[in-house]
């Protein structure tokens, strides 16, 4: 059971989303996993420039950081993503990341991987990024088996983290559970059918030019 978990805060792992997310990664390898952990202030993924070469050749222009983090999400059986609220939205680092991966959701190429979120805000605003980043793994094609979310304050505080760091040790252990069980969610069905059959038209109504992606719609027998 491989799990690949992505840090986006600059704290790195002395930072509160990091604090949570060693809660969340502690227990899913307690319950079997092992988890790759990519922090994204240490390496380096530069944003999209959108020159559409992923969707063409299936390798992205930019040599950077990417392409391992790349190759460890689509080898992995589950994904967390963790990043600090920054105005109401992931960080910068994150948001690389997720803009990286818009050839593997064109080829919907995580379909069927099992993935959660970390979030912290330094005020009581971490749903909105909760729902971001849940919505992002959906539209990839993976289940989402839930996320947790705190506010700074409750993680700085030595007494006051328990709560919270137990929530987290649930939610590895959910994770680890459902990859284990091949759980599946009716309720995201319609989200995920939905998006996989926009692109689905997509990569159709781009054939001569994205060339790579409907090759490999096809190599799957999905066209
Ligand atoms: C650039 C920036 C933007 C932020 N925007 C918000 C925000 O919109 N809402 C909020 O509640 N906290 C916001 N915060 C606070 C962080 O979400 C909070 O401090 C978080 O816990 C930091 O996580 P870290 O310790 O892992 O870096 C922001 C912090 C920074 C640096």
């Amino acid at each position: 059971m491989n799990i690949v978990a992505i840090l986006g805060s600059p704290h790195g792992m002395k930072g509160t989303t990091g604090a949570l997310l060693a809660g969340v990664i502690s227990s899913a390898e307690a319950a079997g996993a092992e988890v790759k952990t990519f922090l994204l202030s240490k390496i380096t993924v530069k944003p999209c420039l959108a020159c559409d070469v992923c969707h063409r050749t299936g390798e992205c222009s930019i040599k950077d950081d990417f392409k391992t983090i790349k190759a460890a999400m689509i080898a992995a059986d589950g994904i967390i993503l963790a990043s600090p609220n920054y105005i109401t939205s992931v960080s910068a680092q994150m948001k690389a990341v997720f803009d990286r991966c818009c050839g593997p959701l064109h080829c919907q190429a995580m379909q069927g991987k099992y993935g959660a979120t970390v979030v912290t805000s330094g005020g009581a605003e971490s749903k909105v990024v909760e729902k971001y980043m849940i919505g992002f793994l959906q539209i990839m094609g993976c289940w989402t088996v839930g996320s947790v979310g705190a506010e700074a304050q409750q993680i700085m505080d030595e007494k006051a983290r328990a709560p919270k760091l137990k929530a987290a040790a649930r939610l590895g252990t959910r994770l680890a559970k459902a990859i284990r069980e091949k759980k599946t969610y009716p309720g995201q069905v319609a989200v995920q059918r939905s998006f996989y059959e926009r692109m689905k038209s997509l990569v159709t109504m781009r054939k001569d030019d994205w060339n790579y992606e409907y090759k490999y719609w096809k190599s799957l027998g999905r066209l």
